[in-house]
């Protein structure tokens, strides 16, 4: 996305008091940020030959032509890529910060890293020369477990932290299938070697030693729900998305949380169940009355458990997304809904005086140039 249409929407961000933006800046289609200690992150790992046309799984829900591009096995073709420099992302750290926005930049490991492998397949399972992925998706190509790895990784959030002055540093985590490890001689060496039970284990290996990494330069580690699979690592911070369930574990064991739940708020999700009419999206469907619903405080927590949670935070990820438009119209009216949400006690809400609120305010909207979605009809 263009660094003007990020400061825009920090802009956004600002009026609706949303404090924090999170950035995630790798993945196995691309990695988006420069580091100046392993140059072909970016010369390779940033650019991918082509593109998935239309839906990874084929769409499911659609049947007419408008979206019934996810032929299984189609791609564009066409190189697409870019990343942003060092000098970039600090004038969006110096931007957000003069509008009171914290910039939490995600690296992610040890899955989600097909462009690091890539970009460098030592640092993979197999030593093949993977391609930058071209399609969506959980991807079985992860990191190995091996000391030069966790080298790398901390050379690489050295370079983020010089960047990024935020506490929170996040480090993905999520959806990493274990199958590579399982098949590699290598990685069952060192869950022996280690001392481990098993993969999930070897998994938590990695997160824990990138939290000692961060712990000791003053930083905090987040991630993803799934790094309490193999043993949450001590200082660790996580960011329920399956849901609320990861978020409650982690607080009752004196944990903070961020909560972020998939279901009722990732934005990504269709904002209608007639997707006939909605551009193409991942799937789902959280409404603006489904998203205004939400009550960040999970109700299974004690008050003092639910001094854990941090905050509430909604995501936006882009693989079905590709112009700045289609990311506006994902994005608002339901953005205002999170705000009000989060800034709001629960008495105070009320979604059918909302919503008479919010015909008036998207003029608000269109005077900053933001795109939106229509209301529906009372
Ligand atoms: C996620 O949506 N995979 C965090």
């Amino acid at each position: 996305m263009p660094l003007e249409f990020i400061k825009k929407l920090l802009d956004a961000m600002a009026l609706y008091k949303l404090n924090v933006f999170h950035w995630h800046l790798t993945d196995d289609q691309g990695w988006r940020l420069e580091i100046k200690k392993y140059p072909r992150l970016t010369e390779v790992g940033a650019w991918r030959s082509g593109t998935r046309i239309g839906h990874e799984y084929g769409g499911a829900g659609y049947d007419d032509a408008k979206h019934s591009g996810g032929i299984e096995g189609a791609f564009d073709n066409l190189r697409y890529g870019g990343f942003y420099t060092q000098d970039q992302a600090r004038e969006i750290v110096a931007y957000a910060q003069a509008l009171h926005i914290t910039v939490v930049p995600e690296i992610e490991l040890p899955g989600h890293a097909q462009a690091a492998i890539a970009a460098y397949p030592e640092l993979g399972n197999t030593g093949v020369q993977l391609e930058v992925c071209r399609h969506w998706g959980v991807i079985k190509h992860v990191f190995n477990p091996s000391e030069q790895t966790l080298q790398f990784l901390e050379d690489v959030f050295a370079e983020v932290i010089s960047i990024f002055p935020s506490t929170y540093i996040h480090v993905g985590g999520d959806e990493c299938p274990k199958d590579e490890w399982k098949a590699s001689e290598f990685a069952q060496a060192r869950i022996k070697a280690l001392g481990l039970k098993d993969e999930e284990e070897l998994q938590s290996h990695f997160i824990r030693r990138m939290d000692a990494f961060l712990h000791a330069r003053g930083r905090r580690l987040i991630g993803w729900d799934e790094i309490l699979e193999g043993g949450l690592s001590p200082n660790a911070t996580v960011h329920s998305w399956r849901g609320e369930a990861g978020g409650i574990q982690a607080a009752k064991a004196g944990h903070d949380v961020v909560m972020a739940p998939n279901i009722p708020i990732y934005l990504d999700y269709y904002q209608s169940a007639d997707i006939k009419n909605e551009p193409q999206g991942i799937g789902g469907c959280n409404t603006l009355e489904h998203v205004y619903a939400y009550e960040p405080i999970p109700v299974a927590l004690t008050e003092l458990e639910a001094k854990h949670v941090l905050g509430s935070q909604t995501q936006l990820w882009t693989e079905y997304v590709s112009t700045t438009e289609h990311a506006e119209y994902m994005l608002f009216p339901r953005l205002c809904a999170f705000s009000e949400v989060v800034w709001s006690p629960r008495d105070r809400r009320d979604f059918g005086h909302f919503r008479d609120r919010l015909e008036d305010h998207r003029d608000r909207l269109k005077v900053q140039g933001l795109n939106y979605r229509l209301l529906d009809p009372k």
